[in-house]
């Protein structure tokens, strides 16, 4: 499966939408909705493999932050979960989400919440690609000029750095890790005991000395990150954590 980006791909409206053979189904995904699985998925699957046994199932798992869904149906597709949910708050992504899940005959909860306090549930795996903290990312979209200084479209840089508007809330940024800490707030929950969590993170961003998870009886057993998986062409970990 290769696909092919161009910088304007993430950006412009009206981008085509790109209908996908994605692990035995058939993926819709589009400019807005696409939160980055299509070039990260080949890596995060042989960092699950790497850390756990080859013939694991998770009977109840949850895609948070589940864009149009890519993580969640891989994992379906891959034989990895018995049954999935989705979490996320975007309407468009929730849009090619619903179609994804209908299209295919995917029977999957999900749930449009930005806030983990509100979710129901018990699950054994939480899985999340999820927004990123924003200086870093941002000057690196600005140098890759998918933002551009003082030009209104797609993006003003100045304007990304105040998004609070999130007009590209597909690509959205954590703003001081508001979302991550609100996630180990309240993740625990809906943690069956010894649940896993995986989360797939940005290592020159991702920040793990929140006190929020220190609080918590998750404990951090390993990441994998593009130093040792070359599917990763870029700066990329894998974080697992385990429900104790
Ligand atoms: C980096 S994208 C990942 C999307 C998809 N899982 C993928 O890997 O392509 C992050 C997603 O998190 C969603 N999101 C933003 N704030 C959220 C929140 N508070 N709770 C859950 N999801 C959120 C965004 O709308 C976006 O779809």
């Amino acid at each position: 499966m290769e696909i092919k980006f161009d910088k304007d791909y993430l950006f412009i409206e009206d981008a085509p939408k790109h209908i996908l053979d994605w692990y035995g189904w058939k993926y819709k995904t589009s400019a807005h909705t696409d939160g980055g699985i299509l070039s990260v998925h080949k890596g995060v699957l042989k960092s699950l493999y790497k850390i756990f046994d080859k013939n694991i199932i998770w009977n109840n798992a949850l895609d948070w932050c589940a864009g149009d869904g890519g993580v969640g149906m891989m994992l379906l597709g891959s034989k990895m979960v018995n049954n999935i949910n989705f979490m996320e708050p975007y309407p468009k992504a929730l849009e090619n989400l619903h179609e994804n899940l209908s299209n295919n005959n995917i029977f999957a909860n999900v749930f449009e919440l930005d806030k983990i306090k509100n979710l129901t549930g018990k699950y054994d795996l939480v899985i999340a690609n999820p927004p990123h903290n924003r200086i870093p990312t941002l000057q690196r979209m600005y140098e890759l000029e998918w933002i551009r200084k003082n030009k209104v479209y797609p993006l003003k840089y100045e304007d990304a750095l105040l998004d609070f508007n999130k007009k590209n809330p597909h690509r959205q940024f954590d703003y001081w890790w508001k979302i991550h800490i609100e996630f180990f707030e309240n993740i625990e929950k809906n943690l069956n005991p010894n649940a896993d969590v995986i989360l797939i993170e940005n290592p020159l961003t991702f920040n793990p000395l929140f006190w929020e998870w220190g609080k918590t009886n998750l404990k951090l057993k390993c990441w994998i990150d593009n130093n040792q998986i070359k599917e990763f062409s870029f700066p990329q970990v894998v974080l697992h954590f385990k429900y104790e």
